[in-house]
């Protein structure tokens, strides 16, 4: 959307921003004429129009914690590599045969080998029905060895808060589509 052509990238960057933010609820509020200055400026120009563009989203390391670099294996091997496409590269390398495998963070965008978010559940729900349920460990990883029978259905869920994939899914390496600034998915798989 729009159907004809792109938007502009400073709409764009305004609608990264509201999703990086959490997609905060707004208010019906008034939109000031198009003369009268926008009481919400920030009055860094002075068109009396609408203000610069905000700036572009940033990627930060929320925990602060990151794990060495590959291949220096971090103390843990289950920490290694969080946010970083797994399977892919324990095909290559010689790794574990993961069936399933990601990281989950509390931001959209995040840099690799930074610490996600630890214990929450990562349910998987494969064509046949079956629940698959994998907890997040120290770095934000998570990963099993179970046969998801796809396109399968995920969500991250934390007590009663969840969030879930709305599109059912054929690729179990996660990470794959959720990188730091998103190849075929928004970002990063966040936290509710
Ligand atoms: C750059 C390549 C690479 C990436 C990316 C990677 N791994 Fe690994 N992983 C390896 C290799 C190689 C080993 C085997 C290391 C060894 O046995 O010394 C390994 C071992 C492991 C082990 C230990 C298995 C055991 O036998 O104890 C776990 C668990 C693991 N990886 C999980 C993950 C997870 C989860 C991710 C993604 C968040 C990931 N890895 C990303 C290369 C990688
Ligand atoms: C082929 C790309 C792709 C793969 C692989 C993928 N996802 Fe996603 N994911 C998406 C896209 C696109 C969205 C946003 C639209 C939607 O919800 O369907 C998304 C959204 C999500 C959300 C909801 C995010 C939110 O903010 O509400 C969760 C949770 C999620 N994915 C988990 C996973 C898990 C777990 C895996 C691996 C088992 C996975 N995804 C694999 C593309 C992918």
């Amino acid at each position: 959307m729009p159907p004809t052509g792109q938007l502009g990238a400073d709409s764009i960057r305004i609608f990264s921003r509201w999703v990086s933010a959490g997609m905060p609820r707004g208010t019906c509020g008034e939109t000031p004429p198009p003369n009268e200055p926008d009481p919400n400026a920030t009055g860094d120009d002075d068109d009396g129009g609408a203000d610069a563009a905000p700036p572009p989203p940033t990627s930060v390391c929320t925990s602060g914690v990151m794990e060495p670099e590959f291949p220096q294996l971090p103390r843990v091997l289950e920490n290694m590599n969080p946010g970083m496409a797994c399977i892919a590269c324990h095909g290559e390398q010689g790794g574990p045969p993961e069936r399933v495998a990601g990281t989950v963070y509390p931001s959209l965008h995040e840099p690799n080998r930074c610490d996600g978010v630890a214990d929450l559940k990562v349910v998987i729900i494969g064509k046949d029905g079956n629940a698959h349920t994998f907890p997040t460990n120290a770095a934000g990883n998570f990963y099993g060895v179970e046969n998801i029978s796809p396109p399968y259905r995920a969500m991250v869920v934390r007590g009663n808060e969840m969030r879930i994939m709305q599109t059912p899914q054929m690729q179990v390496d996660c990470n794959g589509c959720h990188t730091e600034w998103g190849e075929g998915a928004p970002g990063r798989i966040m936290a509710p």
